[in-house]
């Protein structure tokens, strides 16, 4: 599909109002989308798990105005309170998607949000958030046209919800998703995520993730501004190369179950992450010392327990634990001995691969 096919003939219904709901989870990639062209085009493939829990529940009640207005016309409400600084990342999204969806300059829309995760948690809500208000928009254009296949439902809301945020792309479906045209994925595309289409392995089912939240505080360096950082970075190319490289051989890991593979790829495609972050100009660094400690522990007891947890980290310092279910038992015990002391206020999250977005 190509963007034209995004942008949607004349509607067949009128409708004037009506309300929506739907619940959009996070997602924690494995190969790490870092960097981007125009147009929220990512600078190479990236692969994430769908999660569950951590999600964001939106509603939209929309309300057809007398005549189309000159600018967009919402309320937002973030926890039940007016949001008025979320505002104008709201109208820089409906900007960037107006052309796809031609009656959003038609309606008046009160925009109701919150998050399952604590707020301010250090958890990027831009995936779930970006993503269900592309979803609650999406459902309004189906209305609008009755003929909307599901297909075409959830790439055009990926595809919506990419200009919101990229990472917001993967979370429309589960539970594994890639986004971004790959050699060897059929399907692949850089506009939206497709749900992962090769073999996985029963080991994957209800994978854990188990999020440490070292530091809830405010990032210091945008995601937005680390992306673009990539640009005429020393070691892009070889960067964004090893990103094919990874989801290639992960193809063979899902199939497999091969989970020594699985740890190798993922703990280095968030070490390097960082990596680029480290040697950007001008250079951060978001990891902190606590990071290090739990990164350390992990490796100390994957050795010592013969357990296959591994680590994934985002644009953050909070450390996502990923391992397989029938090991939860003895993982969490570690987690509670040995890493809770790490974490602000000793909290964590409890995780598990999901299966994407639901109207409510
Ligand atoms: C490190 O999707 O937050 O989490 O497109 O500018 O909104 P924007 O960036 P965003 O970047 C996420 C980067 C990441 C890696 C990933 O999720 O793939």
């Amino acid at each position: 599909m190509i963007e034209k096919d995004f942008v949607p003939s004349e509607y067949t219904k009128e409708i004037k109002e009506g309300k929506v709901t739907y619940r959009s989870p996070s997602n924690i990639a494995l190969v790490k989308y870092w960097g981007k062209k125009e147009n929220q085009i990512p600078a190479n493939p990236s692969i994430s798990f769908t999660l569950s829990h951590c999600a964001t529940t939106t509603s939209v009640s929309y309300k057809k105005l007398k005549g189309p207005t000159s600018e967009f016309s919402f309320d937002l409400f973030f926890d039940g309170g007016p949001k008025e600084d979320f505002k104008p990342k709201i109208e820089t999204f409906f900007n960037r998607i107006e052309k796809y969806l031609p009656f959003l300059k038609d309606y008046h829309f009160i925009i109701n949000t919150s998050n399952s995760f604590p707020h301010s948690s250090g958890i990027a809500s831009s995936a779930s958030s970006m993503s269900a208000l592309a979803l609650c928009l999406m459902d309004l254009e189906r209305e609008l046209n009755s003929e909307i296949s599901i297909d075409f439902f959830n790439k055009k809301t990926s595809f919506l919800a990419r200009s919101g945020s990229g990472s917001a792309c993967r979370s429309i479906e589960g539970s594994i998703v890639q986004w971004g045209s790959h050699e060897t994925t059929i399907g692949s595309s850089d506009l939206y995520g497709i749900k992962y289409p090769g073999k996985v392995h029963g080991v994957f089912e209800n994978y854990r993730d188990t999020v440490l939240l070292v530091d809830k505080g405010q990032k210091q360096v945008s995601s937005t501004v680390g992306h673009d950082l990539m640009h005429g970075h020393a070691f892009s190319e070889q960067r964004f190369a090893q990103a094919h490289k990874n989801l290639t051989r992960l193809n063979a890991v899902f199939a497999e179950g091969d989970l020594s593979s699985f740890i190798e790829i993922v703990e280095s495609e968030a070490l390097t992450l960082h990596a680029m972050m480290m040697t950007s100009l001008p250079y951060f660094i978001l990891i902190k010392p606590k990071t290090l400690q739990i990164i350390n522990k992990i490796w100390n007891f994957r050795e010592t327990s013969k357990t296959h947890l591994c680590f994934t980290l985002d644009a953050g310092a909070n450390v996502h634990i990923l391992y397989p279910e029938v090991e939860k038992e003895e993982i969490m015990q570690f987690i509670k001995n040995e890493l809770v002391v790490y974490c602000e206020n000793g909290q964590y999250i409890c995780d598990k691969i999901g299966f994407g977005a639901k109207k409510l």
